[in-house]
């Protein structure tokens, strides 16, 4: 689905001091997620890393803007992204200041609890106590009113499950966001989240999971076809293996790479097996015309049961390249088989 921009949304853009691209919706597609009235750009932005108080502003602001500018109406925080932990929702907040805040109708926002966040024992896990306390920071430091999404960024075997769902009830109904998202549940956890939340009228809009070429957990434990089955969207993250599945590494760690700034992604995970696949998958890329990032995410997005894939960037010129593997998310039977092969 396409949407052009109109006169009103064109005169607000005027009159605001941030004038983007007004073909803004003629490039992106939007899909439907779950059963709910909320759709979906195809690509999404995370700010998990490249938006803390360790990155450059201006180069968040651009990438943030370039973003919204190509129809990418999502944005995807957590209280603890950064680093520092909550810095990536202050970039955020100094970005709506700054030019977004006319946009917030069009901005699809969403922020998470449930990792460490501050000291003691209130500052992680599912309690309501931290749920509640956490989105009232989030809020503050991203100077909005209300989350579109509000999820629950992990499951919390310690923490009784009624709990947790019954505080995101709570929290849709004073307002503070307008649906319910899951992250990283297991499937019987899943399964009682979507049930829970249903029969309190506050349907879990969607699921975010970690899914990409390497990864296929979402698809060997069933939790896609939960969700579909539910009625809730998925939402894929991490798609390009943290930069992995993309050109970065084929000739070794870049200086400015994630694997080189330090962090999640550790150098031990660029085995020589692993450095053979991208290689090997580099080629099929070459062979359909794409850069290896942009067949990872169009592989993703062939699956309809895929509302949106969740990128993260540290450059334009990467959303750029990103943005164009929406041109063709048609794969052969072949290159289907090459990719399994290689992927083992
Ligand atoms: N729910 C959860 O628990 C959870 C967990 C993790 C992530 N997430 C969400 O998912 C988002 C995305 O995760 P992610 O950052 O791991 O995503 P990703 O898209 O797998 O990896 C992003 C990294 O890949 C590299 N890259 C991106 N596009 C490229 C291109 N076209 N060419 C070459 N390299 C490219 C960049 O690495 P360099 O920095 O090296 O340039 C970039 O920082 C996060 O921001 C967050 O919102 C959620």
């Amino acid at each position: 689905m396409r949407f052009k921009t109109t006169n009103q949304q064109f005169v607000k853009m005027i009159n605001s001091n941030y004038f983007p691209a007004t073909s803004r919706y003629n490039t992106m597609n939007y899909r439907r997620c779950g059963k709910s009235g909320i759709l979906l750009p195809e690509l999404s932005l995370g700010l998990w890393h490249n938006f803390g108080d360790v990155d450059t502003f201006s180069n968040s602001l651009q990438m943030a803007h370039y973003a919204f500018d190509n129809g990418i109406t999502h944005f995807d925080l957590a209280n603890n992204y950064g680093p520092s932990v909550g810095s990536a929702e202050e970039t955020f907040g100094s970005i709506m200041k700054k030019s977004f805040r006319p946009f917030r109708d069009e901005l699809l926002v969403s922020t998470k609890a449930g990792h460490d966040m501050w000291q003691g024992p209130y500052g992680t896990w599912n309690s309501r106590k931290h749920l509640i306390s956490s989105l009232n920071q989030s809020l503050k430091r991203m100077s909005i009113d209300y989350v579109d999404i509000f999820y629950s960024h992990r499951y919390d075997s310690n923490t009784p499950l009624e709990e947790t769902l019954q505080t995101l009830v709570d929290i849709v109904k004073q307002g503070k966001a307008i649906y319910i998202g899951i992250s990283k549940y297991p499937q019987e956890a899943a399964c009682f989240a979507y049930h829970y939340l249903t029969q309190r009228d506050v349907p879990c809009l969607v699921y975010q999971g970690r899914y990409n070429l390497f990864n296929r957990e979402p698809e060997k434990d069933g939790i896609l076809q939960q969700a579909y089955e539910n009625g809730a969207g998925f939402i894929a993250f991490s798609p390009l293996a943290q930069g992995l599945l993309t050109n970065r590494y084929l000739n070794g760690i870049p200086e400015d790479s994630r694997i080189a700034r330090g962090g999640f992604l550790k150098k031990e995970a660029l085995t020589e097996e692993v450095i053979k696949k991208i290689k090997c998958l580099n080629e099929v890329a070459y062979n359909r015309g794409q850069t290896l990032a942009e067949m990872s995410l169009a592989w993703l997005l062939k699956d309809q049961l895929v509302s949106s894939v969740i990128i993260g960037a540290s450059s334009v010129t990467q959303i750029a390249d990103n943005l164009k593997a929406l041109e063709n998310t048609n794969f052969t039977k072949e290159e289907l088989k090459q990719i399994e092969v290689i992927c083992g």
